[in-house]
C-alpha cells in the first residue's frame, strides 16, 4: 500500500518523489490534493491522466513561502498583496496574471494562474522540503466528489498515485474560495472555505456571481462536479417518502422525526455550517457506497460556510452529461 503516516521522514520521501516529477497525494486545511512539481510540464501532464480531467481544467499552484510571487505573478498588486497578508496561509486561491515560469498546462493555456499558500503543516512541510511550488488539484476522478481522508484518496486513486500522505481529515472540508484579480473589479470564481464575508471586508467592490446561475463561474468547474455516482436531489417542499425507492437523506441537523430512509447522515447536530462544511464529504462518500438509488439532499443556509456547502450541493446534483 502506498498509504504513509505524515512523519518527517515520510515527508522527505514525497518531497523526492515530486522532484523527480511524480505525483503524491498530501493533505491541506481544505481537501487532499494530488500534487506535482509545478515547473515541469512533463509532472503535470501526470495529473490530468491520473484524474482523466480534461486539459481546459486548469490547476492551482501551492506556495509555502512569498518569495515565490515574484518568479510566478507577473503582477501581485497591493490589494493581493494585503489578501494574503490576512489570509495566508488559509482557504484563499487568487487569480493573478502568470510569468513564463509557469508551464501552460497549469493553466489550460490561460494568461493567469491560481495561486494558493495552504494553512497545514504537512503541506507546507512538503513544500518546504521540494523548495519547488506544487501545482495540484483536488485528489478525486473529475467530477467526483473530493477527499477529505486519504482513504478517500486510497478508494478512488490509490493505483494512480506514487504515494499518499495522510495527515488525517481535512479541518475545513471543502474546497479554497477562488478570487479572480487579473480583471477589475475582482470577481469571486468559487465560493469556498473563506466565507465570502470575510473576504468582502477586505475587498470591497467585488462581483458575486448569483449562486442559481447556471454558467460556470471558474474555467473546468461544469454544472455537474462534486458528484457522487449515486443520483442526487434537493429535497422537495412537498415531499412524500418514496415508497418503492431506496432512498438516503443528508441532512444539517438531527431530523425530528424518525424517518424511514435507508440511510440518514448528518452534517453537524448542531446546525453549526463551518462543522457541516467539514463533513460533506465524508457524509456523501458514505451515502455513496450504502447502495442506494437517490440521495435526497436539505438545502442550508447560505451563509458563511454554507454558500460553499450549497454550491457543491446544486453541482452535485445537477444533470449528468450524457445522463
Ligand atoms: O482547496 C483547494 O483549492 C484544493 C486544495 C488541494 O488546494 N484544490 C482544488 O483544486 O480544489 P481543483 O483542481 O479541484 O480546483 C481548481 C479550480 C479549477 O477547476 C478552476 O476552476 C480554478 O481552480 N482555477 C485554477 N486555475 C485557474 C486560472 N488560471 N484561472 C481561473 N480559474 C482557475
Ligand atoms: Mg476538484
Amino acid at each position: 500500500m502506498n498509504l504513509i503516516s505524515a512523519t518527517p521522514t515520510s515527508i522527505q520521501l514525497a518531497a523526492e518523489i515530486i522532484r523527480n516529477g511524480n505525483l503524491v497525494a498530501f493533505p491541506t486545511e481544505t481537501v487532499y490534493g494530488l500534487g506535482a512539481e509545478a515547473l515541469k510540464a512533463q509532472a503535470c501532464a501526470k495529473i490530468f491522466a491520473a484524474k482523466n480531467r480534461p486539459y481546459f481544467d486548469p490547476l492551482i499552484v501551492h506556495i509555502a513561502d512569498l518569495s515565490w510571487l515574484e518568479k510566478l505573478c507577473a503582477r501581485f498588486d497591493q490589494r493581493a498583496r494585503q489578501l494574503a497578508e490576512k489570509f495566508w496561509p488559509g482557504p484563499l486561491t487568487m487569480v493573478v496574471p502568470k510569468t513564463d515560469l509557469v508551464p501552460d498546462i497549469v493553466t489550460a493555456g490561460l494568461p493567469n494562474v491560481a495561486l494558493r499558500m495552504p494553512n497545514h503543516p504537512v503541506a507546507l512541510a512538503l513544500l518546504n522540503a521540494a523548495q519547488t511550488p506544487i501545482a495540484a488539484p483536488s485528489a478525486n476522478p473529475f467530477g467526483y466528489l473530493s477527499p477529505t481522508t486519504a482513504q478517500h484518496v486510497a478508494e478512488q486513486l490509490g493505483n494512480q498515485v506514487d504515494l499518499i500522505l495522510d495527515g488525517g481529515p481535512c479541518a475545513i472540508g471543502v474546497e479554497s474560495t477562488i478570487l479572480d484579480l487579473s480583471g477589475e473589479p475582482p470577481t469571486l470564481l468559487r465560493p469556498g472555505g473563506l466565507p465570502v464575508e470575510s473576504l468582502e471586508l477586505v475587498v470591497g467592490n467585488m462581483v458575486v456571481p448569483k449562486a442559481e446561475s447556471p454558467r460556470p463561474h471558474a474555467p473546468g468547474q461544469l454544472p455537474s462536479h462534486y458528484a457522487p455516482r449515486t443520483p442526487v436531489e434537493f429535497l422537495p417542499g412537498d415531499f412524500v417518502f418514496p415508497a418503492n425507492k431506496k432512498a438516503g437523506l443528508l441532512v444539517l441537523q438531527t431530523p425530528v422525526e424518525n424517518l424511514p430512509f435507508f440511510k440518514i447522515e448528518i452534517l453537524s447536530p448542531a446546525g453549526d455550517l463551518t462543522e457541516a462544511a467539514a463533513n460533506l464529504f465524508s457524509c456523501l462518500h458514505r451515502l455513496d457506497r450504502a447502495g442506494l438509488e437517490v440521495i435526497y439532499v436539505e438545502r442550508v443556509p447560505e451563509t458563511g460556510l454554507g454558500r460553499a456547502i450549497m454550491d457543491r450541493l446544486r453541482k452535485a446534483a445537477a444533470p449528468r452529461p450524457g445522463g
